[in-house]
C-alpha cells in the first residue's frame, strides 16, 4: 500500500455490543478524547457494560493511573444508546455482539441502512468470515475486521483483518487510527482465527498430545515459563476459559472431522471446569485467588484417558516440550506466510510478543526460527512425524520453510 495512501477521517466511533470486549474498546478511543456511542438490544446490557467501564476507570483513580478530572471528561465523551438511529453520525462502526454468524449478518444490515456514505464498518470477530460479514452490506469495500484482544483496554495487539474487498484508504485510515490509540496494528488476512489464533490451534493441539503421552499440565506450562512465555498453555486457557476451545473444538468435528486432537480438554469441559471463572479447570482455585494449584482430580482424568487410549506414559524432557509447541508455531506460520495471510514474517513476530506472551528476547517464533537455523528446525520436525501418537501429516514441513531451510535461510 503507498505511503500516501488518503485516509478518512474519524471524528466518532460507534461501538454496538457492551460485553466484555465492546466496553473495553469503546475506553480506547475514550481515552485517545473520541467521542463514542455504545448500543445494546437491552437496557439492562447496557446499564451493566457502562457500570464495567465505570469500575475499570475508577479503579484507575483508586490506583493513582488517572485523576478525578480525566475521568470525569473520558466519561462525558460516552453516549449509552439502545437507537440504531442515534448512531447515523459515526465515522467508524465496530461490532462486538455474539460470535454468531447470524446476529453479525442482522447488525451489518442495519449499519448498513443507518452509516453516512465513506463511514467504516468493521467487526471485532475472533473466527467468522469478514467476507461473508461483508457481503450482507451494499458496500463490502468499507468493510473490515478489527480483532482486538482481552481486556481490549490493555491489550497492546489489534489484528487489522482486510477483506477481499476492503478498500486501500479503509486500511490506511484504521492502521492509523490504531496508532492514535497506542495499539500495535498487524495487518492479516481473512482464515479462520487470523495469525495469531490460527497459530495457537496448532500449539494448544501438541500441548493437549504431551497429556497423552505422559506430561502434566504444571510440567508443560513450566518448560514453557522456563522458556520465557509469560503464562504456559494450560494457565492461559485457564485465565481465558477453556469453553472458548471447546466451543471451536465442537465446530472443528463438523468441519474438519479429520483433524486430530486430545480428548482430555473435551473431559475437562464436561465436567464444568471452564478455569479460573468457575474455579476450577486444569487447575483449582480457591475463591479470590488466582494461584494455580495442582489438581488431584485433573490428574486422574489424563491417567484414564492414557488408559483408554492404551498410552504406557513416558518421561517427557522438557526441551521436547518446548519444540513440539514452539515449532508448530513456526510451521503455521510458515503456512500463514505462504497464504499471504500475513506479508512478512515479522508481522507473525509482532503478534506473538504483543498478544501472545512469546518471549520478547526471543525475538518472536520466525525469529528463532532462524537463530536455531531451519534446518535443525526441519531436523526435530521429521523426528516428531515419527511418533504415533502425534500429527505426523501436521509435521511435514510447509513448503516454505523447507524451501528456505534448504537454501540455508531465514524468513526475516
Ligand atoms: N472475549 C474475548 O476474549 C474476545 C477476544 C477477541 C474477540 N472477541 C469477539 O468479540 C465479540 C464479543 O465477545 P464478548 O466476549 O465481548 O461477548 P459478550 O457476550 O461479553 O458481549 C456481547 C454483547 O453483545 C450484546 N449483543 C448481542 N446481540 C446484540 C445485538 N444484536 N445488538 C447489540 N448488542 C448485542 C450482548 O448483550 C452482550 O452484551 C465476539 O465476536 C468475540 O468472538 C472476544
Amino acid at each position: 500500500m503507498p505511503a500516501d495512501t488518503p485516509r478518512r477521517e474519524i471524528r466518532a466511533v460507534a461501538v454496538i455490543g457492551a460485553g466484555t470486549m465492546g466496553g473495553g474498546i469503546a475506553m480506547n478511543f475514550l481515552n485517545a478524547g473520541i467521542p463514542v456511542k455504545i448500543l445494546e438490544t437491552r437496557q439492562e446490557a447496557l446499564d451493566r457494560g457502562m457500570a464495567t467501564m465505570r469500575k475499570n476507570y475508577e479503579s484507575q483513580v483508586k490506583k493513582g493511573k488517572l485523576t478525578q478530572e480525566q475521568y470525569t471528561q473520558r466519561m462525558a465523551l460516552l453516549s449509552p444508546t439502545l437507537d440504531y438511529a442515534d448512531l447515523k453520525d459515526a465515522d467508524l462502526f465496530i461490532e462486538a455482539v455474539f460470535e454468531e454468524m447470524g446476529v453479525k449478518e442482522a447488525v451489518f444490515r442495519q449499519l448498513d441502512a443507518v452509516a453516512k456514505p465513506g463511514a467504516i464498518l468493521a467487526s471485532n470477530t475472533s473466527t467468522l468470515d469478514v467476507d461473508r460479514i461483508a457481503a450482507c452490506t451494499r458496500r463490502p469495500q468499507d468493510v473490515l475486521g478489527m480483532h482486538f484482544f482481552s481486556p481490549a483496554n490493555v491489550m497492546k495487539l489489534l489484528e487489522v483483518v482486510r477483506g477481499k474487498q476492503t478498500a486501500k484508504d479503509v486500511l490506511a485510515t484504521v492502521m492509523a487510527l490504531g496508532k492514535r490509540i497506542k495499539k500495535t496494528c498487524v495487518l492479516s488476512g481473512v482464515c479462520d482465527g487470523f495469525i495469531g489464533n490460527r497459530m495457537l490451534e496448532q500449539y494448544v493441539r501438541q500441548a493437549g498430545f504431551l497429556l497423552d503421552e505422559g506430561c502434566t499440565p504444571q510440567q508443560v506450562d513450566q518448560a514453557m515459563e522456563s522458556f520465557g512465555f509469560a503464562m504456559g498453555p494450560f494457565r492461559v486457557s485457564d485465565l481465558a476459559g477453556n469453553d472458548i476451545g471447546w466451543a471451536i473444538r465442537k465446530r472443528r468435528a463438523v468441519e474438519r472431522a479429520e483433524m486430530k486432537y486430545s480428548r482430555t480438554a473435551d473431559k475437562l469441559c464436561e465436567l464444568g471446569r471452564f478455569g479460573q471463572k468457575t474455579g476450577a479447570g486444569w487447575y483449582d482455585y480457591q475463591a479470590g485467588k488466582r494461584d494455580a494449584i495442582p489438581s488431584a482430580l485433573v490428574e486422574t482424568l489424563i491417567e484414564d484417558q492414557r488408559k483408554e487410549l492404551g498410552i504406557t506414559p513416558r518421561k517427557i524432557a522438557e526441551e521436547e516440550i518446548v519444540q513440539r509447541l514452539v515449532f508448530a508455531l513456526i510451521n503455521e506460520g510458515a503456512h500463514i506466510l505462504e497464504d499471504g495471510i500475513a506479508s512478512k514474517s515479522s508481522d507473525i513476530d509482532m503478534v506473538y510478543i504483543t498478544g501472545y506472551g512469546f518471549p520478547l528476547h526471543r525475538g518472536g517464533p520466525m525469529h528463532y526460527a532462524g537463530e536455531l537455523g531451519l534446518f535443525n528446525v526441519v531436523l526435530a520436525m521429521e523426528r516428531f512425524a515419527k511418533n504415533p501418537l502425534d500429527d505426523a501429516a501436521f509435521w511435514k514441513p510447509a513448503p516454505l520453510l523447507a524451501k528456505l531451510a534448504a537454501q540455508g535461510k531465514v524468513f526475516d
